[in-house]
């Protein structure tokens, strides 16, 4: 039985869900952790996460699928992710393997909050990490916590599959050989000025270029880039500090195996962006959200497209993306797991 909620209405909030997941690393090793109820934490004023910002995360989803089963999506690379983010922040490794059955296990006891297949909601699925000793010198935590909850989730921008506009930021998000390309908190801590600001400015998002030289396409504050050119190529920014979107990942087999176009990962330079005939973010929040606009100081850049609906090679890709995801469409070999 689904709890009952306004499935078609729902925005990107929190609704508390009824069980979390939390394990704990103590003395060197993980326990072996459990489902909670308590969506509460406790901790030291002097926890590493409070102090230092030692913290991490992830985010997945849960679908219905057509014919009623619940799914995930490629939950394996956010647990490979996810240990590669811990590598670089001095913080341990939470098991692959046993992250994916504890995010099983979350989905599972929460399976009333999976909206229902067709209601456009999805159920987000927010695993994390934070050092929560006392620490007051600057050093990692001896002890962590990781924990999974999960929320069921609308669009990520309001209007749903609406072209947004965005700006060029004079703002950097990632630091040549910084921490782009990992998923820590701290990347988000310092896109909250930014985005407050641009929302200020009428802006739906941020488009950050590279910090070192300014004029090559990095990625928002919360998705990857792609554009398709007049002549039908998907091309998305390679940088050292995008994060690796799993969402994008996937975009480029399936515009290469399902659509039989060409696809092109490499440095994007902004003068070109001006050329591309479409423009999307892609993310597992974002989906594929359609950027009809992007205002450079003052200077507008207007997709084909236009600011009325997603283009249509977007739209195509969408279409199968999401189709995989729901189960209309066979997916490839080991990206859908099935839950319940
Ligand atoms: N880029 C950033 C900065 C993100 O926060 C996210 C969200 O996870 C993405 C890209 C998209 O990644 P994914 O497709 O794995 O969700
Ligand atoms: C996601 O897409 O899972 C993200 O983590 C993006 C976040 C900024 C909501």
């Amino acid at each position: 039985m689904s709890k009952d909620i306004d499935w078609s209405n729902l925005g990107f909030g929190y609704i508390q869900t009824d069980k979390r997941f939390v394990a704990n690393f103590k003395n060197g090793a993980w326990d072996g952790g459990a489902l909670v109820e308590d969506a509460n934490i406790t901790m030291s004023e002097c926890a590493c996460v409070l102090q230092y910002a030692q913290t991490c995360f992830e985010g997945l989803k849960a679908y219905t699928t057509e014919d009623g089963k619940v799914v995930c999506f490629r939950p394996d690379l956010n647990a490979k992710r996810m240990a590669d983010t811990c590598k670089r922040l001095q913080m341990p490794v939470f098991p692959e393997d046993k992250f994916v059955e504890a995010v099983e296990q979350v989905v599972k006891a929460n399976i009333e909050f999976v909206p229902p297949y067709g209601s456009g909601a999805t159920l987000y699925i927010r695993p994390f990490m934070f050092g929560i000793n006392p620490v007051i010198g600057v050093k990692p935590a001896d002890e962590y916590q990781f924990r999974i909850f999960c929320t069921p989730v609308g669009p990520y921008f309001k209007g749903g599959a609406k072209p947004i506009t965005i700006r060029v930021c004079d703002y950097d998000r990632a630091a040549p050989h910084g921490t782009g390309h990992i998923k820590a908190g701290l990347n988000y801590a310092m896109s909250l000025y930014p985005i407050v600001d641009a929302h200020e400015q009428g802006f739906d998002e941020n488009m950050y270029l590279d910090a070192a030289t300014r004029t090559y396409v990095e990625e928002t504050g919360g998705a990857n880039f792609i554009f398709i050119t007049k002549d039908g190529k998907l091309v998305t920014p390679k940088s050292d500090s995008i994060l690796p979107s799993i969402t994008r990942r996937s975009l480029m087999v399936v515009a290469e195996k399902y659509l039989g176009m060409t696809v092109e990962h490499r440095p994007v330079a902004f003068e070109e962006v001006k050329d591309f005939a479409e423009c999307g973010l892609c993310g597992t929040a974002a989906v594929i959200s359609p950027v009809g606009k992007i205002n450079d100081h003052g200077k507008e850049i207007c997709f084909p497209s236009g600011m009325d609906e997603m283009g249509p090679v977007l739209k195509k890709l969408y279409d199968t993306l999401t189709g995989i995801q729901m189960g209309r469409i066979e997916a490839p070999e080991g990206w859908i797991d099935t839950i319940g």
